[in-house]
Parts: C-alpha cells; structure tokens; sequence
C-alpha cells in the first residue's frame, strides 16, 4: 500500500483511474488524499466488487465514479465521463479470492462447478468459456497456453489426456478436469501442497478472458490518457504479466516520452510477506510521463 500511494505520487484534486477496484482497498486509501476537488474513477468488470467499493466509498471526499465495464475499454470510458487526461492509473492485477472460491463461477478445481472461468460475472455476454478450450482447441493450441500462460512442464501429456477423454465425452466440470489433469501428471513429479491441476486451470483462466490482450491494451490506452506528470503503477502476479509491462514501460521509456521510475520491481517486505503470502509473487513497477 505504501508503494502503491507514494508511487502515484498523489495530490489533493488528482484526477486518479483505479483500473481493477475490486473491493477498493487501495482506493479507500487513494481517496482519502484526493481531497474535495479529486476525482476517482474505480473500474472493475466484476461487480460484486465494486458494490463493496460502493459502500466504501460512499462518504469520502472526491467526485467517485464506478464503472463496471473491462478496463480495456478506457478510452470509451473517459470519453463517457468527459475526461481527457489523468494523473494517475492503477493496476492491481490478478483476481480477488472471493471470484475463485465462487463455484458456480468454474474457477476452482476444488469444487465441482461448470467449466466457465470468465471473469466478467455474466458468462453470456463471455467471447469464450473455458468450456470452448477444453473441449474445441487443437491439442497444439493447449500446449501452447499450457506453456506461455501456465509454465507447465507436463503441458503436452495434459493437452494429450484432454483430446483423448474428449474424443469419448466432452468435458463439463472444473473436477472433471481438475481429475484428468492430475491423471497426467506422474505422482512422483506431483508437488506436495499444489494441486497438480493449478498451472493448467491458471493457463486455461488467462487464455479464456484473454488477459494479457487486456493488459497490452491497458498499458496503451492508459499511457495516452496520462497527463504529462503523470504515474502509472502496476502490480502484477505473473512472470508473464510482468514481462509485458516491462516491456511496455521500456518501449514507452525508449521513445522517450516516459521515465520507468523501478529499475528493478518492487516487491513485497517481511512484514507485508507475513500478513498476505499471497504478495509472495507480486511485482510492482512504475512510470512517470514526462
Ligand atoms: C487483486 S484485485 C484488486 C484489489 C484492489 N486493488 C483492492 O485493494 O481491493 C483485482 C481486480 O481486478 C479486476 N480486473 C482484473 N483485470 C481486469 C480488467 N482487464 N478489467 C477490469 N477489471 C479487471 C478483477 O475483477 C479483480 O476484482
């Protein structure tokens, strides 16, 4: 949290974008500096979230704004409230517990659910599920994802598994799966504590809602949107993450209209590792406009 308030560098009447709000943690604590002429944007393609952000922030001080929409869409987003430029994006990235441990939503290899992992919370309006991957894709394909998404080393025995109970029936539950996936993967290669299914649904999760396309198109359309001065930071979860925005902060660096502030990510304290383990993985980088 220190990271994140000091990286953006805030001032009181800031015009700041949270881009993933969730239930507003860290915007509680932007808010509460932006002061009565801020103004705080908080977006979030779960709405479940965002009703706790509601509540949360609903006697502070700034002008709040809460969008329920993919952040990737932020220049329809400004544009819809009349804002130009920004002085300040966040991104939190990765997903908040609540939304794995809902069943019905297919997340969860540990509970029996339909094979939906899409992050908007109505899967109708979903391009794809997880169902359409597991059941459709080539077994190229899967490997693919099963290696740049997933990093799993069995990649081509599961993708292999998948086709082949496929061919028989096709494939509806996350511990339908979840089973095959362990069946794969030779028990003496199993790794104490970690469901042998984790990298595979994480690899499955990330190619259904076409996360890394999302980002790409954030980190774009939210460098455009800043205001010279302006900060961006992120915090990202995944090797995979975090080289695009490495990369995308260096490109930005390059053409010379940016200076990447973190030489090297930031990343979680003891103290911090203690309260939240799961900050374990977090990598934190920010960028300033020039
Ligand atoms: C780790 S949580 C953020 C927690 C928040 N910073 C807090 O302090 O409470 C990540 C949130 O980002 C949202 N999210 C991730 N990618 C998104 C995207 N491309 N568009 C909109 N929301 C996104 C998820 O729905 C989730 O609620």
């Amino acid at each position: 949290m220190d990271e994140v308030l000091e990286g953006l560098d805030l001032n009181p009447g800031d015009t700041i974008v949270d881009g993933t709000i969730n239930g507003g943690g860290h915007a509680v604590a932007i808010a509460a500096q932006l002061g009565l002429s801020g103004h705080l944007i908080g977006i979030d393609q779960d709405h479940y979230g965002l009703e706790v952000s509601k509540g949360r922030l609903a006697n502070v001080e700034p002008r709040i704004d809460l969008v329920h929409d993919n952040t990737r869409n932020l220049d329809r987003i400004l544009d819809d409230l009349e804002i130009d430029l920004v002085d300040g994006i966040l991104l939190d990235l990765g997903w908040s517990s609540n939304q794995f441990e809902t069943p019905e939503r297919g997340f969860s290899f540990r509970h029996e659910g339909p094979l939906l992992m899409t992050l908007s919370d109505d899967p109708t309006k979903a391009a794809f599920t997880a169902h359409e991957i597991v059941n459709q894709w080539s077994e190229e394909s899967l490997v693919d994802i099963l290696v740049g998404y997933g990093e799993e080393r069995f990649a081509k025995r599961i993708a292999k598994t998948i086709v082949e109970v496929r061919e028989q029936h096709p494939i509806e539950t996350t511990t339908q799966l979840a089973d095959l996936i362990a069946s794969a993967i030779p028990n003496r290669f199993r790794k104490k504590g970690i469901h042998p299914a984790t990298q595979t649904f994480q690899a499955i999760r990330i190619a259904a809602n076409d996360e890394m396309g999302a980002l790409k198109d954030i980190l774009k359309k939210g460098f455009e949107r800043l205001a010279p001065g302006g900060r961006m930071v992120v915090i990202s979860f995944h090797s995979v993450e975090d080289r695009i925005v490495k990369q995308a902060f260096r490109g930005h660096q390059e053409s010379g209209r940016a200076e990447v502030l973190t030489k090297r990510p930031i990343t979680a304290g003891d103290t911090e590792l203690a309260e939240n383990p799961r900050a374990r993985s977090a990598k934190l980088r920010i960028l300033r406009k020039l």
